[in-house]
């Protein structure tokens, strides 16, 4: 009696089309914005290549709560995927912090390399330290800074608030620089900006144009000082919950949409800067010398905070 049972459950479980399970993806970032569209077509994917088995559900604007609520809740299971900076990690881990080096490349096809090198291989493989699966290492544009008023050397910046990412790699950079880092999440700034409550702001041509920083704005200069990492990761706990064969087809739809996404940084990068020259402000090209001892000041330091970042300059130089 019980082995038949056993048999007609698993007839009745095979014949049954498998429930869709919808699985929830967190980020910071607008509707509008590139980290927000490419989770919209990786959840197409997903749920077309798993037959509707995997839903991913794409929550922007910081629904889920800000990174640290996000990462809290990836690592209780509470939410199950996120798209987001390399900030909570590189605040527990310097190691996480040295994609943010300065001027370790040049441009978007350097980050491009760097994000998917050896070094951000093992990193990845270290988010299971935060209890995380690594998925894909992608990027914002290159980082930029606007000004309230108008600003023609590192002079003009000292002693301003400039916004950055609550992120220890950039706060330094901007102490080093001789203005004061005023740590801000993204969803917070627009309001600040356009109250005065910060001078300044570290920001990409996206963000720019997108948000309308610009329109409070008096000078952009065109820095492209660091790259932008963003860390494409699943609670590791919901992880084991998909079956190895949707893991492998997750986890290959988010490696080549998140590549794809860096390739476009180049031309949005570009696009955006083009809107932003429309303006009529000023966008002064501004390079590693403009910053003075800021960049060297900024390596000494991080050379002893975090190990990895040799490995990091070595790849780079190659
Ligand atoms: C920012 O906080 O500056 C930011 C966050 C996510 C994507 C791009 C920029």
């Amino acid at each position: 009696m019980k082995q038949s049972l056993a048999i007609l459950a698993l007839a009745l479980a095979t014949a049954l089309p498998a429930v869709a399970e919808e699985y929830r993806l967190g980020l910071i970032t607008p509707p509008s914005h590139q980290w927000t569209k490419t989770a919209e077509t990786i959840a197409e994917d997903v749920a077309a290549a798993t037959d509707g088995r995997v839903e991913l559900l794409v929550m922007p604007s910081g629904q889920l709560g800000n990174e640290a609520r996000m990462l809290q809740q990836l690592q209780t299971g509470a939410i199950d995927f996120a798209m987001l900076t390399a900030a909570e990690f590189a605040n527990r881990d310097p190691d996480f912090g040295i994609f943010y080096a300065p001027y370790i490349v040049e441009d978007i096809e350097g980050a491009g390399r760097l994000l998917s090198g050896d070094v951000a291989h093992t990193l990845l493989g270290r988010m299971s330290d935060f209890g995380l699966h690594g998925l894909a290492w992608g990027t914002a544009g290159m980082r930029q800074v606007v000004t309230r008023d108008e600003a023609e050397t590192v002079e003009d910046l000292s002693g301003l608030r400039i916004r950055t990412v609550p992120l220890a790699p950039e706060m330094d950079f901007w102490r080093e620089a001789g203005a004061v880092a005023t740590p801000m999440p993204l969803p917070a700034l627009y309001d600040a900006f356009a109250n005065g409550q910060v001078d300044a702001m570290q920001i990409d041509h996206e963000g720019t144009w997108n948000s309308g920083y610009w329109r409070h704005a008096s000078t952009i200069l065109d820095s492209r000082h660091m790259m932008f990492p963003m860390a494409a990761v699943a609670s590791g706990r919901k992880w084991q919950v998909l079956t190895e064969e949707d893991r492998a087809t997750v986890a290959q739809i988010f490696d080549e949409r998140i590549a794809e996404m860096v390739d476009l940084y180049a031309e949005i990068d570009e696009t955006n800067l083009e809107n932003l020259r429309d303006t009529g402000l000023p966008v002064l090209s501004v390079g590693r010398d403009w910053f003075g001892l800021a960049v060297d000041a900024w390596y000494e330091d991080w050379r002893e905070k975090a190990p990895l970042l040799a490995d990091l300059e070595a790849e780079a130089a190659r």
